[in-house]
Order: structure tokens, then sequence, then C-alpha cells
């Protein structure tokens, strides 16, 4: 990682490349460290269409950014601009936050993995992912890291269960160890012995359907997690919490996935704290 480069007049610039990035929460978040910490930098939302990712990756050297986040649509097309990519990035496919260092090169690297584990360690204290299978719910780019962080903290088995069964194979393939297959219409029976589920579908987020899922067959002591947070408590959490399973919402993984890029970028360990949740909750 890089220290902090000082923009003109001192400050150190970073901010998130989207397209749309109005969305992006990500301000919400490194503002208040910004602020909570006095550090002279600003994080800024900086559009940028497909076709000019490349460009804006190039000249962030030259305008001064100590590096920036990608979201939605870029995380895989940078693997392919940076001229470094962390073991993380290359596990994963894709790449979430840049360092730009003092020589002017772009190192890439993947912070989700660490965000999902660290928040659900941090927010179910009591898990073990030692215990049993892990149910995951998606195969697509977040599924990915998921999968990764589950098998590098010791889960014995991980089953992916989506809509479209090729892309859970072809997940499950890249693993390291053995990671097992289920369709979509055994979601339920499947959750027999698990000791977590995780949603990475879009299910159960506002303005799309609830993750249909009978949670009858789950031991009540297994923790059920969702990697939605808009609503903070989606449906498949509320169930779960009327029956009196540990749950751990969504929000805490962009939380802590922000924390690696910021202290890259402006030299200080960020804490994620209550407060720092409301804010990004009152961000909206
Ligand atoms: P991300 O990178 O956020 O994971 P993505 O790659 O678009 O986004 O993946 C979205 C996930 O939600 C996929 O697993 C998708 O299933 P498919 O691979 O079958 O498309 C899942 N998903 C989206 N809408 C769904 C629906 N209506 N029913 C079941 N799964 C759905």
């Amino acid at each position: 990682m890089t220290g902090p480069s000082q923009g003109a007049h001192g400050s150190i610039k970073a901010g998130v490349m989207g397209w749309p990035v109005d969305h992006s929460r990500s301000p919400a978040v490194h503002g208040y460290w910004l602020k909570t910490y006095g550090i002279h930098g600003t994080y800024e939302r900086l559009p940028v269409r497909p076709e000019g990712l490349a460009a804006a990756l190039r000249s962030l050297a030259d305008d001064g950014y100590a590096g920036v986040n990608l979201t939605v649509p870029h995380k895989v097309a940078a693997m392919t601009i940076v001229d470094e990519l962390s073991p993380e990035a290359l596990r994963i496919g894709a790449v979430n936050t840049i360092f730009v260092t003092p020589q002017g090169r772009l190192k890439a690297t993947n912070t989700d993995a660490y965000g999902f584990i660290t928040n659900l360690k941090n927010s179910a204290p009591r898990f073990d992912p030692k215990l049993g299978p892990a149910i995951v719910l998606g195969a697509g780019g977040a599924a990915r890291a998921i999968c990764i962080a589950l098998e590098d903290a010791g889960v014995p088995e991980v089953c992916i269960i989506n809509r479209t069964i090729e892309r859970a194979e072809l997940l499950a393939r890249d693993l390291r160890k053995s990671a097992v297959v289920a369709p979509w219409a055994d979601r339920a029976t499947r959750l027999k012995n698990a000791s977590l589920v995780v949603n990475t579908t879009s299910l159960g987020m506002k303005g799309q359907a609830p993750l249909e899922i009978d949670l009858d067959h789950l031991p009540p002591e297994a923790t059920v997690t969702d990697i939605v947070y808009v609503p903070l408590e989606t449906p498949l959490l509320a169930a779960a919490r009327l029956r009196g399973n540990p749950v751990v919402d969504g929000l805490g993984m962009l939380l802590y996935q922000a924390q690696l890029g910021f202290e890259g970028w402006f030299g200080k360990r960020p804490e994620v704290t209550p407060a720092l949740r409301d804010h990004v909750l009152a961000a909206g």
C-alpha cells in the first residue's frame, strides 16, 4: 500500500468511480471518517462511463489522487488497466480499491472478502466458521468474494445455490477446497445442518421481490446474513430474527470494506462505530 500523497494544497484526494455513481454510500463513509479524524482530504463521487474508465484511471496520478474505489460497472474491467493486482483481486477476479503510488503506478486490490468476514466476526462474535456448512445464495461477483472469505476462515463446506446453476458450478470450480452446488429449488431443504446462511442475490432489496425461502429446516443457532442493506432488515433477516436465529445486516460489510482504502489513502486506520452506522443510514 502507498502512503498518502498530498494534492496541490496539501489536501489528500480520493473518490469513487462508477456509472451511475449517485447511489454510492462510500462518500458518506469516508466523509465521516475525514471529519472525525480531522484529516485534510476529500472523497468525491466520480461519474465515469465504461468507455472512459482507462483514461480516467490513467489520469489519477496527474490529477493528484491518492486513489479511488470502483463500483458498478468497473470492478472487472479495471483488472486489465491497472499496473499491479493484489492476490485478493486476482482470486476474486475484480477490483474495488486502487492506490496510486508516489511513482504514479496503480496498485489494485479487492477488500470485499475482508469486509464480509470482518463484519461477520464483529457482529456475530459467537459464530464459529469451523462448526458447519455455509449456504451461499447467489453466484455473482459478491458471492465470489464471500465464498473465498468463508473458505479462508475455515468453513468446512460452502454450498452455493443459484438460480442459474451453471454460474454456481463455475464459482465452485474456482474455490480451493471442495465446494458443493445445489439447485435453487432445493434451497429450503439444504438449510438442514447449516451454521450460516448468506444472501448475496439482489432479492429483498427495496424495489425487488423478496427472497422466498422457508427457514423451517434451519438450526436455531445458525447465523443469517444478507448483503442487501436497503432496507437494513430484509424480509429474510426479519424471518430469521422472528424464529430466534442470530442475524447480521449488510451495512457492516460496506463499512469494513472501506477501512483498507481509507488507511492507504489518508494514513489512518479508521474505526467502524455505531455513530458511523447512524451517519451512513441518515445520509440515505
Ligand atoms: P453481484 O455482483 O452484486 O453479485 P450479479 O453478478 O448481477 O451481482 O449477481 C446477482 C445474483 O442475484 C445472481 O446470483 C443472480 O442469479 P443468476 O445468476 O441466476 O442471474 C441473483 N438473482 C437476481 N435476481 C434473481 C431472482 N429473481 N431470483 C433468483 N436469483 C436472482
